[in-house]
């Protein structure tokens, strides 16, 4: 049985860096893998990701967020998520369910068994066998993110960064086994490694 693996965290905690490198090493490895992420992953979902992070949306209440992103998921997962699975491909997968948890329930204000649930719908209850968190304290994430201006989420104050955090860390409270936390301040190369050794443990022995 193939595996799906999910990455989380704060924009700016390194995770592009840090997923470029992982895929390096599955492809090293020879192991049947495929990348995507989300918002996005279809041609629909890109579409839904460009609606919702645009910056001229500002006004967009935090319940359409909640179901655009629940609607691009559904797409994601029926198209590409679990036909990979099917077919062996192991799934990498840079933000999943929880992101929508911690920003628009945690952080936003919905009550989680709302988002929870459209989420049940949109997947079709499919969960993540490890997600990979790499926790940083949201001042340093805001002084890595990117040259790109920033998009409308990332523009949300510290307060709003502030919850993003603490849900995560909550979230992986609650299921341990699933949900890793990785202290992403270290250096690359120290991230990389502890990162590399929680995804071997999932991995399916061949
Ligand atoms: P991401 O692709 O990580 O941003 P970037 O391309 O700038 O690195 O994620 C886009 C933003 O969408 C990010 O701020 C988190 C947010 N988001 C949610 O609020 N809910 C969700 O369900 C998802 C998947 C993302």
């Amino acid at each position: 049985m193939a595996v799906f693996i999910t990455f989380e965290g704060l924009d700016g905690a390194g995770k592009g860096t840090q997923l470029k490198l992982l895929l390096e090493y599955l492809k090293q490895k020879g192991v049947p893998h495929i990348f995507t992420r989300e918002p996005g992953g279809t041609p629909m979902a890109e579409r839904i990701r460009g609606i919702v992070l645009d910056p001229a949306h500002a006004g967009m209440s935090v319940i359409s967020e909640a179901l655009l992103f629940a609607a691009a998921r559904a797409d994601h997962v029926n198209n590409v998520i679990r036909p990979a699975l099917e077919s062996g491909q192991n799934v990498i997968c840079d933000r999943y369910v929880d992101s929508s948890m911690v920003y628009q329930a945690f952080a936003g204000g919905l009550p989680l068994e709302f988002v929870a649930g459209i989420n049940e719908m949109a997947t079709g209850g499919l969960k993540p066998h490890r997600t990979i968190m790499l926790d940083i304290p949201p001042e340093v994430a805001r002084s890595r993110r990117g040259v790109n201006g920033p998009d409308r989420i990332e523009e949300m104050d510290e307060w709003y960064h502030e919850q993003v955090r603490q849900g995560y860390l909550e979230l992986a409270a609650a299921e341990p086994r699933r949900f890793k936390v990785i202290d992403a301040s270290g250096s690359v190369e120290q991230v990389q490694e502890r990162i590399r050794m929680l995804v071997d443990e999932v991995l399916p022995r061949r």
